[in-house]
């Protein structure tokens, strides 16, 4: 089979290698990276058989071109890249892999929370994350990893998670909140982990910012599609509300405007660490080798 790995943000050479050599034994590797157009890769899809992606955006048109295509595996957490309607009705599966770079995630938000903490490292008095009170929004594997590295920094964790029963919360020491609201009133700093999905686009709105306290800190390493940024920006106008993103939201130069009190990195950053990529890496290929070879369909997603 002919398996076509597509990163526009590639993978480290290490983790490429590694792909390459399970893939060797039954099957042949096509790499195409650090692409600039969306054509190369409906180009670079004609004949392959499997396809793994990062962010890449895997569209109707994507799918169309790929009359071979059996799998698409998204070396990751979250899978709204991939037009997942379109590859149903073409009999593809869409599995993502996921945990597998949910610790990098995890450390970049303890990261973003001490740098925005800290005024971005500009002169002048800051916070320590000690004692604060630090809100989870979704408990997944990135919101366990938060909780369990905001421990040691001696914070106080709060989880929402309509999917996760109050059992597990406790089991780990955190207090679960009934509401998102409840939890954005509670919390000092707020951990934005929901996946984009219908039901949470923009769903981080007018109304829950206004749950906020005056000067809380809302640290986004999920999607920018959960926010609705004109809401953010005009809570920002009114409070002293701070606010990091691993995603750059679309009116980044507006929200520059509120100097220490905003960052974004410049690049999405979550999962760019050699031991994620790796691992996502690893997952991909194995669950294509399984897949093609048992018929194995763990971590399906469609
Ligand atoms: C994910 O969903 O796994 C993370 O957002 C990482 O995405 P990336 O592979 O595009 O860096």
């Amino acid at each position: 089979m002919k398996i076509l790995l597509a990163a526009q943000k590639p993978f480290s050479p290490y983790a490429v290698n590694k792909i390459g050599e399970r893939a060797k034994t039954d099957h042949e590797l096509a790499v195409l990276e650090k692409y600039s157009n969306q054509s190369d890769l409906v180009n670079a899809v004609k004949d392959v058989d499997a396809l793994i992606v990062r962010s890449d955006l895997v569209t109707a048109e994507v799918i169309d071109a790929a009359p071979n295509l059996k799998i698409v595996v998204r070396a990751g957490a979250g899978y709204d890249n991939i037009d997942l309607a379109q590859c149903t009705a073409r009999h593809i599966v869409v599995m993502n892999t996921p945990g597998q770079n949910s610790n990098a995630v995890a450390e970049l938000a303890l990261g973003l929370m001490i740098y925005m903490s800290r005024n971005l490292f500009s002169p002048g008095t800051g916070s320590e994350l000690k004692n604060r009170k630090l809100g989870i929004h979704a408990y997944g594997n990135v919101g366990k990893l938060i909780a369990a590295h905001a421990k040691g920094f001696g914070m106080e964790v709060y989880g929402f998670d309509p999917f996760v029963i109050d059992e597990v919360f406790k089991r780990d020491g955190v207090v679960a909140c009934k509401s998102a609201q409840e939890l954005y009133a509670a919390c000092d700093i707020i951990s934005i982990n929901i996946p984009a999905v219908a039901s949470t686009i923009k769903s981080i709105n007018k109304d829950l910012l206004g749950c906020l306290k005056d000067n809380a800190i809302l640290i986004n390493t999920a999607r920018k599609e959960v926010i609705c940024e004109d809401d953010l920006a005009a809570a920002m106008q009114t409070s002293h509300i701070r606010y990091a993103t691993d995603i750059k939201p679309a009116n980044h130069d507006k929200m520059t405007e509120f100097g220490t009190r905003y960052f974004a990195t410049p690049k999405k950053m979550g999962a760019e660490t050699e031991e994620a990529n790796v691992n996502a890496a690893i997952a991909a290929i194995n669950q294509i080798v399984n897949f093609f070879k048992t018929g194995d369909e763990t971590y399906r997603v469609n």
